[in-house]
């Protein structure tokens, strides 16, 4: 990354940065969206930046959607441009800015905007149809600092997961996603996506009350799914309801939706889903968030 957004401009990486009194650094008042281009055009933009300024309001940051989305889509190309990239992986972020050393009781003033761009992914050519293992890890999702989790700066938790799951000896599990449940062992959500199941033709996923990251592409699938006539709902689910679950798909901005088609617990042992392939659903559900992506 040789080039980086701060602030609305772009500078040199190493001039990049944001001073120690930023609250997003001692406090981690500060939120972040993660989105990907398609054709070079940043997806569901709008929605990310919506999320960003339901967050901002929670924290006490300014933050204006109408603003950024004025200028982000010419900030994102440039940066692109600058970093020599035709698609990206973007990283938006707003932190709370400098502010006194202590606990403020008032809301923040003036906040640090930090873009980042990168390639995308490589993905295995076969991901989209014989899917990847959903590893049951036993980090628990912890409970949201906020009524709703928000895309805070606070990862400690998944970050913890990823660890755990890159510390899983079964060779199996290489290139697995990891699933956390809840503290009262309801599943939650991947360490960095959202889950879905199908079970005789109805699509189930985990309700918010999970302390699950409610995800864009989450809100998307829902709302495709509803267009196309199949029957959502979101409820509190065990690991037992994906074993018997027809189909599993994890979701993100980044890798869309990936089918899930072995479900792997503590102790080793796998089960395959459905016929170990992508499923009917599920590839269905892929192909119109693809439409709306315009690919
Ligand atoms: C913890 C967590 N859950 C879910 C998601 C999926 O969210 P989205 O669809 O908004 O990318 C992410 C994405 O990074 C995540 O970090």
């Amino acid at each position: 990354m040789k080039k980086i957004g701060l602030n609305g401009g772009i500078v040199d990486a190493a001039d990049a940065v944001v001073p120690v009194m930023d609250h997003g650094f001692l406090y981690g008042m500060g939120l972040f969206e993660t989105l990907r281009t398609y054709r070079g055009r940043p997806f569901l933009l709008e929605r990310h930046l919506k999320r960003m300024a339901e967050g901002c309001r929670m924290l006490g940051i300014p933050f204006s959607p109408e603003d950024a989305l004025a200028s982000m889509p010419g900030w994102i190309e440039a940066l692109m441009k600058e970093n020599s990239l035709e698609e990206a992986y973007i990283r938006y972020t707003v932190s709370a800015g400098v502010d006194v050393l202590g606990l403020p009781g008032e809301e923040y003033s003036r906040p640090n905007h930090v873009l980042l761009v990168k390639a995308l992914p490589e993905v295995p050519e076969n991901l989209y149809t014989q899917g990847k293992a959903l590893q049951l890890l036993e980090t628990r999702r912890n409970s949201p600092e906020a009524p709703i989790r928000l895309k805070s700066l606070h990862y400690m938790n998944n970050i913890l997961a990823k660890r755990e799951l890159a510390a899983v000896s079964d060779p199996r599990s290489r290139q697995a996603e990891g699933l956390m449940l809840d503290v009262r062992g309801h599943v939650s959500e991947g360490v960095v996506s959202n889950v879905f199941f199908v079970k005789e033709g109805e699509l189930y996923t985990p309700d918010a009350s999970t302390g699950l990251l409610p995800g864009i592409t989450r809100q998307v699938v829902l709302e495709l799914a509803g267009a196309a006539g199949i029957r959502c709902t979101e409820g509190l689910y065990t690991w037992e309801d994906l074993l018997a679950a027809d189909e599993v798909f994890v979701t993100s901005s980044i890798q869309e939706l990936v089918p899930v088609t072995l479900l792997l617990d503590r102790q080793g042992t796998g089960r395959t889903v459905g016929r170990g392939a992508a499923g009917p659903i599920t590839r269905r559900l892929l192909d119109l968030y693809r439409q709306k992506a315009g690919i």
